[in-house]
């Protein structure tokens, strides 16, 4: 598919830009609150993908993190305004960009494609180990081009779960905050790492057994989703409803163990609805 080979050019050319700039001083601006940065890096890789993608398919849309006002509220319009175009990009040029700030080196690039509002190919990559992780619908994920598969678990104690605090709705990490008290006794541990879309492509790459958040973006799921769907996991919102391009609160799990984290979220009040 034409556009998945333009995703992983993409893909890898803004990783290459990120890369070079991670150890070296940047300028970091605030967006909606001191937990919400953004970097010139970010408006940089935005644009590379932006323009790889328009010289190839001049006629899609592009829905792009930085080319969206900060907050909540900004966020969930502009996925209304851009969800009905029959062919949509979905981008996140840098996914963890308070690790990049930190120079912890566990963010992404996330790129997604959206036919009809269906996400039909997604790439995620992890510059700093050179992970490049794809996924076309009804065709497979791959890591590095090696066919990948969720994990074998089966329960809770043998879970390895990840979450993380959404960087502008303060009220929401108070909440998640429960569902990790609630769910660490019951699993083998819990991380954190700080990068959405890169836990999601350690889900279906068997890594991670599972991973929540809520009040995320389609930015920060759409590539993940479908690699995790790709590769024999479950996708839902924190009720359970099948994932879509509007799912803000996800969990995403091999499966065997998503109706007891479901179930744990919900005692835990935490499923953010
Ligand atoms: C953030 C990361 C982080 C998650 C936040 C996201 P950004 O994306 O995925 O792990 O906890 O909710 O906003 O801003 O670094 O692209
Ligand atoms: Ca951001
Ligand atoms: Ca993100
Ligand atoms: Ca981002």
């Amino acid at each position: 598919m034409a556009e998945l080979e333009t995703a992983i050019q993409a893909a890898k050319e803004a990783g290459k830009l990120i890369r070079e700039k991670v150890y070296v001083s940047k300028r970091v601006d605030r967006k909606s609150s001191a937990h919400d940065l953004v970097t010139e890096v970010d408006k940089a890789s935005e644009e590379l993908v932006r323009e790889m993608i328009l010289s190839r398919h001049p006629d899609h849309a592009i829905l792009g993190e930085e080319g969206v006002a900060a907050g909540v509220e900004a966020s969930k319009q502009a996925l209304e305004e851009h969800r009905a175009y029959e062919a949509l990009w979905v981008v996140d040029p840098i996914d963890g960009t308070t690790n990049f700030v930190h120079g912890f080196p566990f963010f992404c690039v996330s790129i997604a494609f959206a036919r009809n509002q269906e996400v039909v190919a997604g790439v995620i990559y992890d510059p700093m180990q050179d992970d490049l992780f794809t996924a076309e619908k009804g065709k497979g994920a791959f890591l590095n081009g090696e066919r990948i598969t969720v994990s074998r678990e089966k329960t809770l104690p043998e879970s390895l779960l990840a979450t993380g605090f959404p960087t502008d709705a303060r009220g929401v990490r108070q909440v998640n905050t429960e569902a990790i008290l609630k769910l660490a006794p019951q699993v083998r541990n819990v991380r954190a790492a700080g990068s959405a879309a890169l836990h999601l492509a350690c889900v279906a790459a068997g890594r991670l057994t599972g991973f929540w958040e809520l009040e995320l973006n389609a930015w920060d799921l759409a590539a993940g989703a479908l690699l995790i769907q790709e590769a024999g996991g479950h996708v839902t919102d924190t009720l359970g409803r099948p994932y879509d391009l509007g799912v803000r609160h996800i969990l995403a799990t091999n499966g065997h163990v998503h109706d007891d984290v479901l179930q744990a979220l919900k005692e835990a009040g935490s499923t953010g609805f």
